[in-house]
């Protein structure tokens, strides 16, 4: 089974793609993870192993990309987030389903094996329950990417009931990574606040001080991506998708983080349009069903991050 694993990871330039890449090269070889994007990526992802251009949207060439890899695993990490997809709305809705459902459909027709598909935090909305929000609860996202994410879900849980599909789902938080930045997202100041700290020692926070949200270190994330994927079949008990977490915080007390190693660094706020999107979402996440079902456990707490960025930021 481990020797024909051929994985294919469309969406490898982005923020989670690239390190997914350099992670599962090195875990199962070079030549049997296909990177791909709709961009070129990174040195690192297109001097390590095959790379090939792709449009997630379009069936016959993801058909191709497939067939002609023999790939049994995908990754699907391309999709728009939350503040473009307020911007581009049919655009958003069109990558975001239309790519998951090249993906099903490939698995439906038994051309590939495993799927793992990307949900969010953004799956939740202003009714929701804020902190420490339950696995099953009330669910009215209120923007393009949390729409198109929890009727990704509902997908998802379809496919695996009706025709066996194997996917694979986690709701990640905010993401934080140094390698690549994220792009659109609401989330995204906690990774510019420590280019700004580095570069300016001030940073202007679209979000205010209080604005609490789920947050994740990237090697977290991965742990957790492949954690999921590895798991026995048996052991995945939801296949909508699992909530997931390790830290929340809000930019307050990212800043007062900072501080520990810049003490001259400022923060200062202005909110726009996506302090809105981030007081739709919840400010913890209750994620006892992934520990319980596949053994998750984050181990990066906001010091260690802060300290982590900042080390690899300033080389
Ligand atoms: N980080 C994402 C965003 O902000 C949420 O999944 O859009």
């Amino acid at each position: 089974m481990l020797l024909k694993k051929r994985i294919l990871i469309i969406g490898a330039s982005g923020q989670i793609g690239t390190e997914l890449t350099a992670h599962l090269r090195n875990k199962y070889g070079n030549l049997k993870v296909i990177a791909s994007d709709i961009k070129e990526g990174d040195d690192a992802i297109m001097k390590s192993g095959p790379f090939e251009i792709l449009d997630a949207t379009d069936y016959d060439t993801v058909q191709d990309v497939v067939m002609r890899h023999e790939i049994t695993d995908v990754y699907l990490m391309a999709a728009m987030l939350s503040a473009t997809a307020e911007k581009f709305p049919m655009k958003a809705w069109n990558l975001n389903m239309n790519s998951l459902f090249n993906i099903l459909n490939l698995a439906r027709d038994k051309k590939i094996e495993k799927i793992f598909w990307p949900s969010s935090i953004a799956v939740f909305g202003p009714t929701t329950p804020k902190v420490n929000t339950a696995q099953r609860t009330v669910m009215e996202p209120s923007t393009v990417y949390g729409i198109s994410k929890q009727t990704g879900e509902r997908w998802c849980e379809y496919y695996s009931k009706r025709f066996g599909v194997d996917v694979r789902s986690i709701r990640y938080p905010g993401l934080i990574s140094y390698k690549t930045l994220p792009g659109g997202g609401t989330t995204d100041y906690a990774v510019d606040i420590y280019h700004k700290a580095i570069k300016h020692k001030k940073y202007i926070c679209f979000l205010n001080a209080k604005t609490t949200l789920p947050m994740m270190f990237i090697d977290d994330a991965i742990k957790a991506t492949v954690g999921i994927m590895e798991a026995e079949g048996p052991e995945i008990k939801i296949r909508n998708a699992y909530n997931l977490a390790a830290m929340s915080f809000n930019p307050e007390e990212i800043a007062a983080s900072i501080k520990k190693h810049i003490p001259d660094f400022e923060i200062k706020f202005n909110p726009d349009f996506r302090q809105e999107i981030a007081d739709s979402w919840p400010q913890s996440i209750d994620d006892q069903e992934a520990r319980k079902d596949w053994g998750w456990k984050h181990s990066i707490a906001l010091d260690e991050m802060t300290e982590i960025m900042i080390r690899n930021l300033k080389k």
